[in-house]
């Protein structure tokens, strides 16, 4: 179910793109099935650029026929189609449970839209039931790792097999337990203040559409809705 509704929104954002566009290309299962979508609109002839938001992205499109674009080339995307860890009700966002955060924030702040896909799952009242990603500079981590804690907020650092996760970026990952988040911006200010912080997983400002796959429906809301 939950993957019929991935699928769903998907391919509801590929009915958004238009020939000639340059794009920015997120990263997820959810967006594995919006570039599968726009794979078959390039094998049928449409002309697309994009900047993948991970290598494992970068990957997927080289498979599935789609150009990739050099980010420094590009000064605005015309799109960006991402998906999310949580939305709540403002259109503010978790990311980065894919580890793909840094990345996916810089291509969406470069964005002139940005259009979040998800399955129903994700649409909340609160932010914070899902572990906060902070993307943090390897050395010294444990250091970084208590000044976050002295704020009051427990974390975790990601391991995958035995050995701590990497980003594409070269660093690492605290996955936050915060609980419920009453002010996001407030939240994000202080851990930004933490030296070591390279970014957080709040997208406060970065969704213009959204698309919720539930049950066989895609339900779009522009943020001015
Ligand atoms: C990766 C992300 C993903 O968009 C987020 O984790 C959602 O993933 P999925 O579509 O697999 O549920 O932020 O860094």
């Amino acid at each position: 179910m939950q993957n019929d509704e991935k699928r769903i929104a998907g391919e509801a954002a590929v009915e958004l793109v238009r020939d000639g566009m340059t794009l920015g290309l997120g990263t997820g299962s959810t967006v594995a099935f919006f570039l599968k979508a726009l794979g078959e609109k390039v094998r049928l002839g449409m002309k697309v650029r994009g900047v993948p938001t991970s290598e494992r992205t970068a990957h997927l499109c080289h498979q599935l026929g789609i150009e990739l674009l050099d980010f420094a080339s590009v000064d605005r995307l015309d799109l960006n189609v991402d998906g999310a860890d949580e939305v709540d009700h403002d259109f503010r966002m978790i990311k980065g449970g894919g580890g793909a955060l840094l990345r996916e924030k810089l291509v969406a702040l470069a964005s002139r839209r940005n259009v979040i896909i998800a399955d129903s799952s994700k649409a909340v009242e609160r932010l914070g039931a899902f572990p906060l990603p902070v993307e943090i500079v390897r050395f010294g981590h444990h250091q970084i790792k208590r000044r976050i804690e002295e704020m009051g907020v427990r974390s975790t650092l990601r391991i995958t097999g035995d050995v701590p996760y990497i980003t594409d970026n070269g660093h690492y990952i605290l996955d936050c337990q915060t609980g419920p988040i009453p002010d996001p911006a407030a939240l994000e200010a202080r851990l930004k203040s933490v030296t070591g912080v390279v970014d957080t997983g709040l997208f406060l400002c970065h969704c213009h559409t959204l698309i919720i796959g539930k049950g066989d429906e895609a339900i779009r809301r522009n943020k001015q809705d």
